[in-house]
């Protein structure tokens, strides 16, 4: 059985006071009103994510996250953050190539595959993700553009590599926008992506990789997007930065 794994990217919102009292409150609600099977990721800012991790820490099912890393290992790198220190801080997931990432930063897919190899060689779990954007759906090239996505950024790993990666597909004119890919857009690209894995790596990896969606995720579209077989989870921005909102979509999946 693959993972389901709902993950709340806060983005560059919340200072520390009010991220230990979101932390908190998600994990009491988590422990109060959720019995489903799903993992829950907390993904702060940098500067949250020990305090946030300690918060976490007596509940089986909540893990904290980060939302991007340096490539190297360490050295003179100023305002660079390595997998390593994310990993003391109590990181398990760190998202790789988001698109606000790509698109303000200029992170190319050959530069995260270097990110993708940092994460794996401290033994934890990167979020990879990939999406296009309008223009290129509307010009139809979309499955073109996931695709060097993922060949580009995964194929190099080996299996035993790739069964810890996370894919989250991220439409990027569904981000932020409340415009959600409908349910049968996402499952299409989903049952693509999980294609493209089973042919470099076999069935069996395809079968058990995790594949979230994410783009103006809600309480009210969760549980629609949830019964797609291969959607997997969500990654989750603007609903994710209060507790309530967060934790509906959560209860969404059983
Ligand atoms: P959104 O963001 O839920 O606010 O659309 C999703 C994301 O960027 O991960």
């Amino acid at each position: 059985m693959r993972k389901k794994i709902i993950a709340g990217n806060w983005k560059m919102n919340k200072n520390l006071e009010e991220g230990m009292a979101l932390a908190s409150e998600v994990v009491n609600m988590v422990k109060d009103e959720y019995q489903g099977s799903a993992e829950v990721v907390l993904i702060p800012p940098f500067t949250h994510i020990s305090a946030v991790s300690k918060i976490i820490s007596d509940a089986s099912n909540v893990f904290s996250g980060a939302q991007n890393c340096s490539n190297h290992a360490s050295g003179a790198y100023t305002g660079e953050i390595s997998t390593e220190m994310l990993k003391s801080a109590g990181a398990s997931y760190i998202i790789i190539g988001h698109s606000e990432r790509r698109q303000y930063f200029g992170e190319h897919n050959d530069w995260l595959a270097k990110k993708v190899d940092a994460v794996l060689g401290s033994g934890l779990n990167p979020i990879y993700c990939c999406g296009e954007t309008l223009e290129e759906r509307e010009s139809n090239v979309h499955f073109g553009v996931l695709e060097t996505q993922i060949k580009e950024g995964l194929f190099h790993l080996n299996e035993s590599q790739i069964a810890q990666v996370v894919i989250a597909y991220e439409p990027v004119w569904a981000i932020g926008t409340g415009k959600t890919a409908s349910t049968a857009q996402a499952q299409e690209v989903h049952a693509f992506l999980r294609n493209l894995i089973s042919n470099q790596f076999g069935s069996n990896i395809a079968n058990n990789i995790t594949i979230q969606y994410g783009g103006s995720v809600k309480a009210d579209n969760a549980k629609e997007l949830f019964s797609a077989p291969d959607i997997d989870g969500a990654l989750v921005g603007g609903a994710a930065l209060q507790s309530r909102s967060f934790v509906d979509i959560i209860k969404a999946m059983a």
